[in-house]
């Protein structure tokens, strides 16, 4: 067979109505676990409904052969060993959502990659080659950051970002740690995977865009070429907790009244760089949080983003300045800890490059995109080269249960992961090994 050749028989076999129906059909399935009402998933990590969705993958890749794993983390991984001894590509993303997120954030990465995986090893049995290195499907631990914090704690962790022992120890709002919640749901290993007997060579991801880029410009796969930068910031207002009646005024330490306008000031910074700064308060959790209660304390999470890290810079000696004069203006006292971070910066060109031809072989409209969310490949270009792939979101909505994206274009995505998988496998991307292709 041609090279040309190669690729349409493998093409259409990826491409099967009967290949397509399994996937819509997992999907359907993995949607299942924590479904909302509306169409959505809650599934937090180390939640019990998490647990569930874990289960059911670790299940699926089980019973394809694969062997299945938890680090010490908890990030699960689905080995299939091609070529005993031949380093590894991961590939996957994240089954935990965001609180009444969408059902395709992370976990239709996850799915798509076992199975790409499986259809990739399909091939090789096929026709008896040898791959240049093996590949691993990886659900990477709290890539969500809503219960425990940060963020992408699992591959920060994999990556030497994090230390293990912190992150174990990290306690969401109600005082379970994630050491104690994995526990509880099964879900922690003992091995240290990657540092060990895995090494990882490179790394794919395929992700909903989360925007409007491919919608509007019509097309089907996004190849993410670079990632916006992001500061995230844990702040407390500190007052003093009075009657809402009786305390005079000018006495007042309101920390919700110091609070409301810091979340005024992050908007208007924002505004000062239209277009270029994305600027939130997510969540604002007020003590006592009482009626008729003056708030002593209230704990707020902000993040700024931008696709320039100066503008960072800037964004961040603005909010500190404002902050100085809302202590004063609100008669509070505000204490900011930056506790998440991540610099504008590119994905390896060789990886961009070879999804690029990967897509024109298929027959895919494409186009280079930038990530404006934070993803495990943020944490994983940094370690292996590394392709982030994005498919259409109607609409561009995210973390809401209105998310959707149409099965063609899950199909597709598939399709052009399975392809790239195929060739990444056969050690087409540069800084890895090379060898034939399946
Ligand atoms: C990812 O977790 C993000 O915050 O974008
Ligand atoms: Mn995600
Ligand atoms: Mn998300």
């Amino acid at each position: 067979l041609t090279a040309r050749a190669d690729i349409e028989q493998s093409m259409d076999s990826s491409r099967s109505p009967s290949n397509d129906s399994a996937f819509l059909d997992d999907f359907a399935m993995m949607s299942t676990f924590g479904a909302t009402g509306g169409g959505g998933v809650d599934r937090q990590a180390a939640t019990l409904e998490y647990g569930r969705a874990r289960k059911w993958l670790a299940g699926w890749l089980a019973g394809r052969g694969f062997r299945v794993e938890r680090d010490r983390i908890g990030n699960l991984f689905g080995f299939l060993e091609l070529t005993p001894g031949a380093p590894y590509v991961l590939i996957g993303s994240h089954l935990d959502s965001q609180p009444r997120g969408g059902r395709f954030d992370g976990a239709y990465g996850v799915l798509a990659a076992a199975h790409a995986t499986d259809r990739v090893r399909n091939r090789y049995q096929r026709n008896g080659t040898r791959a240049a290195l093996n590949i691993a499907v990886v659900d990477w631990f709290n890539e969500e950051g809503s219960r425990f914090q940060p963020s992408m704690m699992g591959s920060a962790v994999f990556t030497g970002k994090l230390d293990l022992e912190n992150a174990l120890n990290t306690s969401d709002a109600g005082g379970i740690s994630v050491r104690e919640a994995m526990s509880a749901i099964d879900e922690l290993g003992s091995n240290r995977i990657g540092s060990e007997n895995v090494v990882a060579a490179a790394y794919v991801e395929i992700h909903i865009e989360q925007g409007k880029t491919l919608e509007k410009e019509a097309t089907d796969i996004g190849l993410v070429a670079s990632t916006w930068a992001a500061n995230k910031y844990e702040i407390e207002v500190l007052g003093a907790q009075s009657h809402t009646g009786a305390t005079d005024m000018e006495d007042r330490q309101d920390a919700l009244y110091g609070a409301a306008l810091v979340v005024a000031a992050v908007r208007d910074i924002a505004d000062t760089f239209p277009g270029q700064l994305h600027t939130s308060c997510g969540q604002l959790t007020v003590f006592p949080n009482s009626p008729n209660t003056v708030a002593g304390k209230v704990r707020m999470h902000l993040d700024l983003r931008t696709s320039d890290d100066p503008i960072l810079v800037e964004a961040e000696r603005n909010l500190r300045q404002r902050c100085a004069a809302i202590e004063l203006k609100a008669n509070v006292k505000i204490d900011t800890r930056r506790s998440h971070s991540w610099s504008a910066n590119h994905y390896q060109l060789e990886g961009v490059e070879l999804a690029r031809r990967t897509a024109e072989d298929l027959g895919l409209r494409h186009m280079e995109i930038r990530t404006r969310a934070g993803h495990d490949s943020t944490n994983m270009k940094d370690l292996v080269p590394t392709v982030m792939l994005f498919i259409p979101s109607v609409g561009g909505i995210s973390h809401s249960e209105l998310e959707y994206t149409a099965d063609p274009d899950l199909c597709n995505g598939v399709t052009m992961l399975t392809e790239l998988l195929a060739r990444i496998a056969a050690g087409e991307l540069a800084g890895t090994v090379s060898g034939p292709r399946p």
